[in-house]
């Protein structure tokens, strides 16, 4: 048999009106009434209620939280790393089939029955405006779980191209030996869902630890996940302080990988911890990671101004900057910048309206909580005091909600520290280079940043674009032809980097799944 054909969720508009729109709203308001719900741990499909209670904040009101969740103890991990390996066997047995018919069913449950649910947990949680909820947590978990039993039916059928006669060689690709440790981020629901997901769906078991900023609405992929039918103890669902869960897993002789997405400098650390450990393992385990950037565009003289100047301020400031592909450093050259695009694109994000986003005219939302709030903020003093001068924004507002506006500053220093380092918010800091320095301001590109996540060129010239991408050959793992940084799509664009910003294994293909699967050569004479 084959799996059917798969194709990305169909996305909503959310117009006023629509019937989308009015299921959404409605889902809030009821939401907000509900509110806080309680979360448990789920270790082999039970609820744990340890009794450690913690609080996923309400970004826009934080005199409010979303949920109370009990935070796994050390016997709560004991158990769901026991529980997973018990659970091992019988799921790396189940026929593939089975298997992909679960996560084609969870992709139907994301976007059908809890399609609402998800993304008004997306947005009341973390900040996310309704049409960045629908592009994260409607199209891009169900895409994650459709596309990706598309690609390990490619995997399974990648077998050796000869037999001498009378022979037959196969590969098999088993689930790795041991347990998965999946360490997911805040800002996108569907990686909560495709860290976990991507090595169950090959025969994995996997202790999740959801990031505390998203515990409800990864809550709900779990349930999904547990309603499409994966089996109890194959995900173990447990919230809690990453230091004591990560280090417990960690520290256990069947660690067999770790599936992260979270800052460079934890996952560096636990890559120390994972070698402090290695004489424990029984396998050498696999360290999979997704770590951050310091995105770029470039627009050279030939750019189409217009384009430009949208898909900049939507790569830097949907979603306030909190992708791990937000645009963070621009370079303009002087020509474009004087000719046009610096008074479309100060006025264009002068007009964005920042507030909390059940009011569908806020493009943007909160940042995620009180440390982001005062690292971006900080960062701004930083690049004032460095002489960076502030063109629009600046300012933020945390009486209520942790508001700040999108800010763009000009520096004439390219090495200057926001145009350096992850800020992880919404300011765009610009650096205006003279028409004649192209191929000297790719050189810059290229030596300012540890990071290589995404990078968009803007030219109608042809060999401008080509010359870009020869120079930034290391610069991006995702590059960009006059479009925004962001919004890679699982099937179309594999996402990910290098150097700094991670393995660059490759997010919604197959290279991620040959990450957790551990093959087999049978050679069998007749
Ligand atoms: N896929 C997202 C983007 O490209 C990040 O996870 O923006």
């Amino acid at each position: 048999f084959k799996v059917p054909v798969v194709d990305n969720e169909p996305m909503m508009n959310y117009a006023v009106g629509s019937p989308e729109r009015r299921n959404l709203e409605a889902t809030l308001r009821q939401m907000e009434q509900e509110l806080p719900f309680e979360v448990p741990c789920v270790v082999n499909g039970k609820e744990i209620k340890t009794g450690r209670l913690a609080k996923q904040v309400m970004p826009s009101d934080h005199a409010r939280h979303l949920c109370t969740y009990h935070e796994a103890d050390e016997a709560t991990v004991a158990d769901a790393i026991e529980g997973a390996l018990a659970a091992k066997g019988e799921w790396e047995a189940l026929p593939w089939n089975d298997r992909a018919a679960i996560f084609l069913r969870a992709a139907e449950l994301v976007g059908g029955k809890y399609r609402y649910r998800l993304m008004a947990a997306t947005m009341l949680g973390q900040g996310k405006n309704a049409w960045q909820a629908e592009i994260d947590a409607a199209a891009e978990l169900s895409d994650f779980f459709r596309f990706g039993v598309k690609y390990v039916e490619e995997l399974y059928a990648q077998q050796p191209p000869k037999n001498a006669p009378g022979s037959w060689n196969r590969v098999e690709y088993r689930a790795l030996e041991g347990f998965v440790l999946a360490v997911s981020p805040f800002n996108f629901t569907a990686i909560g869902g495709n860290l976990p997901g991507a090595p169950a769906l090959v025969g994995n078991v996997v202790v999740w630890k959801p990031s505390p900023a998203a515990t409800y609405s990864n809550y709900l992929v779990y349930q999904i996940l547990a309603e499409a039918g994966v089996p109890p103890g194959v995900i173990q669902f447990v919230p809690g302080p990453p230091p004591e869960v990560v280090a417990q897993a960690i520290g256990h002789p069947n660690f067999a990988a770790l599936h992260f997405t979270g800052s460079t400098f934890v996952f560096k650390k636990l890559w120390k911890d994972i070698a402090a450990n290695l004489d424990k393992y029984k396998t050498y385990p696999r360290i999979v990671g997704e770590t951050g950037g310091k995105n770029f565009h470039i627009i050279h003289k030939s750019a189409e101004i217009r384009n430009a100047v949208l898909q900049t301020v939507r790569g830097g400031f949907e979603y306030q900057g909190q992708k791990c592909s937000a645009l963070s450093r621009l370079y303009v050259s002087s020509s474009t910048w004087n000719g046009g695009f610096k008074d479309q694109f100060l006025t264009e994000t002068a007009k964005i309206k920042v507030g909390p986003v059940q009011d569908f005219t806020h493009f943007m939302g909160p940042v995620i909580g009180r440390p982001a709030y005062d690292r971006i903020m900080g960062y701004i003093e930083k690049a004032k005091a460095a002489g960076g001068e502030i063109l629009v924004g600046g300012s933020g507002d945390d009486s209520k909600g942790f508001f700040i506006q999108p800010t763009v500053i000009l520096t004439k220093d390219p090495r200057s520290v926001t145009m350096t380092e992850e800020i992880f918010g919404p300011v765009i800091t610009v650096y205006i280079y003279d028409d004649t320095d192209f191929e000297k301001t790719l050189e810059l590109i290229d030596n300012t940043s540890a990071y290589a996540l995404t990078g968009s060129i803007f030219a109608t010239d042809r060999k401008a674009l080509l010359t870009a991408t020869n120079k930034l050959r290391n610069a991006a793992g995702n590059v960009y032809y006059n479009e925004k940084c962001t919004g890679a799509v699982v099937g179309q664009q594999p996402f990910g980097g290098a150097r700094a910003s991670g393995t660059n294994d490759k997010a919604g293909s197959i290279n991620i799944f040959t990450r957790f699967v551990s093959a087999r050569s049978i050679k069998e004479n007749f």
